[in-house]
């Protein structure tokens, strides 16, 4: 399939030191259903950068199926997917009864809950970084932030978060040499193939889980490990190993990385945008707003992706069977067509329907009101407290086209 265009999204260069966000764009003014080749045994990938082309795409699941791979690149023979599936590679019924054993801890009123624990742990997590005045924003404000809320709702102890957080890294660090033990693209990930990122660390991570699980089974916690092995799915079906394990590490991985990455790019947005933030600081009521403008820019997981289950058309182009089609959400957050001026930092944008989180499919993010919750009570507290925040060096990027990372960011801070 001949490409019109020379750009890769496949190309992790791009997005550890280059700027996808000029790809996007390219991508989507000249291209915006771009065929790019692969070398074997992948056999290619379409990738769609209009936010109305990706809706669709996520909304019609009888075409464009999760089955077989959501995650990311990498394509998955029977035995991996088999070995690998979680709820985000289920579609339909199984889906949906998978989702529902969790759903009702994840709703805006569930998470309410955990508000006055967040604004205890936001105040301790600032009161030791802003003590410092320069420091690593992503190391004393956004890192461990995210995962002592789930350490929390899984009820597992504080010493082991440093052991989730390492875990996660591992995981979703699986293409960024500095974070992975084992490179994705190596020849000693093959050992590890039919292990969800290709990681040695979820071996570690399903062990952890099982030892969660032995000790609530049949009890009547109210965690979510207890929740999960105590309840059986509306379809009947019960949890096997592979799914208890495959949750279990969704659980940990999901909500730890990503929200840290939005926490962090929008304080960099906020920096950029020093109008912006004073207004936040006025007019806090704002802040809800502003934390879907904090996400829309951030964008924290570049991509998902879908299947095609049948020869169909996009935009003009011939999709086959089998084609795999990448729905990169952060270009559809910056498609002019839907947000005037996308790369103006508005936090009064309205509407403001981005897909940060997915939009309009059934894999839409299940911990959205969660991430919306600490990102908003981070940036409660914390903007009252400063009265400048200053850059000291560049954002270092992870070197991955799946999750939008910063590894490191310098900063200074000046309190009010
Ligand atoms: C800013 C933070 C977050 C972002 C940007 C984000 C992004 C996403 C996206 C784009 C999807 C859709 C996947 C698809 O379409 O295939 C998703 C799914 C999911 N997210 Fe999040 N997420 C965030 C935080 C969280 C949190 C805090 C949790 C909870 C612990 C969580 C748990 C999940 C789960 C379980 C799914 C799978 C849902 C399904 O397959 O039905 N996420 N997330």
């Amino acid at each position: 399939m001949a490409s019109t265009t020379k750009i890769s999204l496949a190309d992790l260069d791009l997005f550890e030191h280059g700027d996808p966000w000029a790809a996007f764009d390219e991508l989507r003014a000249t291209d915006p259903v771009h065929w790019d080749d692969e070398e074997a045994p992948n056999h290619g990938f379409w990738s769609l950068t209009r936010y109305h082309d990706i809706v669709g795409v996520l909304r019609d699941t009888e075409t464009f199926s999760s089955e077989r791979g959501a995650v990311n690149l990498e394509e998955l023979d029977e035995e991996q997917l088999e070995a690998r599936k979680s709820m985000l590679e289920t579609d339909g019924m199984r889906h949906r009864a998978l989702r529902k054993l969790m759903q009702g801890e994840f709703t805006p009123r569930a998470v309410a809950g955990y508000e006055t624990f967040l604004r205890g742990l936001t105040a301790k997590t600032l009161d030791a970084a802003f003590e410092k005045q320069e420091f690593d924003f992503v190391k004393e404000v956004a890192a461990d932030f995210p995962i002592r809320v789930l350490a929390r709702m899984l009820d597992v102890p504080e010493q082991d978060i440093d052991q989730l957080i390492e875990w996660g890294n591992r995981m979703i660090g699986n293409t960024d040499p500095e974070h992975a033990d084992v490179l994705i693209d190596s020849e000693e990930s093959e050992q590890y193939r039919l292990l969800p990122f290709r990681s040695p660390a979820a071996l570690e991570v399903f062990e952890y889980g099982n030892e969660l699980a032995r000790q609530r089974r049949g009890k009547d916690g109210t965690d979510l490990v207890s929740r999960l092995v105590n309840q059986v799915p509306e379809d009947g079906v019960p949890l096997s190993q592979r799914d208890f394990n495959s949750y279990f590490l969704l659980l940990v991985v999901a909500g730890n990385e990503t929200t840290r990455h939005a926490i962090t790019h929008s304080m960099r947005y906020l920096i950029d945008n020093p109008d912006q933030m004073h207004l936040l600081q006025e007019r806090p009521e704002l802040i809800p707003w502003g934390v879907e403008e904090f996400l829309r820019m951030a964008s924290p997981v570049y991509h998902f992706r879908r299947t095609a289950t049948r020869d169909t058309e996009i935009g003009g182009k011939q999709i086959k069977e089998g084609d795999k089609v990448v729905t990169w959400f952060a270009a559809g957050n910056r498609d002019p067509e839907v947000f005037p001026d996308p790369y103006r930092m508005d936090v009064t944008r309205t509407p403001n329907e981005h897909m940060a989180f997915g939009r309009g499919g059934p894999h839409m993010c299940l911990g959205n009101a969660l991430a919306r919750l600490e990102i908003r009570v981070m940036y409660e507290t914390l903007l009252p407290r400063v009265k400048r925040v200053e850059a000291l060096g560049p954002v270092d990027h992870l070197r991955s086209n799946f999750v939008n990372g910063v590894k490191r960011f310098p900063v200074r801070v000046e309190l009010a």
